[in-house]
């Protein structure tokens, strides 16, 4: 049994968000479970700043000769992919937003995805360095878009995952939620089904 859950939240609309409802879903199914704990990190109540040169620069400067601001801006990196190696199964609880992610959960990416600290180039192309998880995508949408090419959200966190070397991901979905009629009590029904399917496998 896994037993260490990192659940990364990034709605606006905080607790009244479908995606943080779908993750307090997950989160009271797998703390049901014995022996596993969860950190939740609301990306939102967070706010990471966009990544910027001053940051990124302060990356490739040898530990020993960074100014006290480049070590700051590297702690800030450095604690999320501690974070991240610390924790089994990453879930990512992600509303769509003007059909992309929340650029607050961008930011989260642009600080973990760290060229030779979470992943390294090399002649076959970037090689992951970030073993032995899996992660599970919470989607909240206002539209349809599971399985078709206007869903413009999971092949990009895949991609992003699969580059770190997380390559086992399941996606749960909940679409539909600003259509009308039975849709969103219907989506929101199924996804916390398949959350219970999820949490038992994991
Ligand atoms: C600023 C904003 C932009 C949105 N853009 C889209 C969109 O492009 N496609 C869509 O299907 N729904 C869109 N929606 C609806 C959200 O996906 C839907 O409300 C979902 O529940 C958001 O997740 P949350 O409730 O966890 O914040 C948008 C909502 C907001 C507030």
């Amino acid at each position: 049994m896994t037993n260490r859950v990192l659940m990364l939240t990034a709605s606006i609309l905080a607790e009244n968000g479908q995606s943080k409802a779908l993750a307090d879903h997950f989160i009271a199914r797998t703390e049901a479970c014995d022996g596993v704990e969860v950190t939740h990190r609301d990306l939102v109540a967070e706010e990471l700043p966009h990544l910027g040169l001053a940051e990124l620069g302060s990356w490739q400067v040898p530990a020993e000769e960074r100014s006290d601001e480049q070590r700051e801006l590297v702690a800030r990196s450095d604690a999320l992919i501690a974070e991240l190696h610390d924790h089994d199964v990453i879930v990512l609880a992600v509303p769509m937003y003007n059909l992309g992610i929340p650029s607050q959960l961008k930011a989260w990416f642009d600080r973990v995805m760290r060229a030779g600290v979470t992943f390294r180039y090399t002649e076959n192309g970037p090689q992951g360095l970030v073993e032995g998880k899996r992660a599970v995508i919470l989607a909240a949408r206002g539209g349809q878009y599971a399985g078709t090419e206007k869903d413009t959200q999971t092949p990009h966190l895949k991609l992003m995952l699969g580059m770190m070397g997380i390559t086992e991901v399941d996606s749960v979905f909940a679409e539909g939620l600003n259509m009308g009629g039975n849709h969103r009590e219907n989506a929101l029904k199924e996804a916390r089904q398949a959350i219970d399917g999820l949490v038992e496998r994991l």
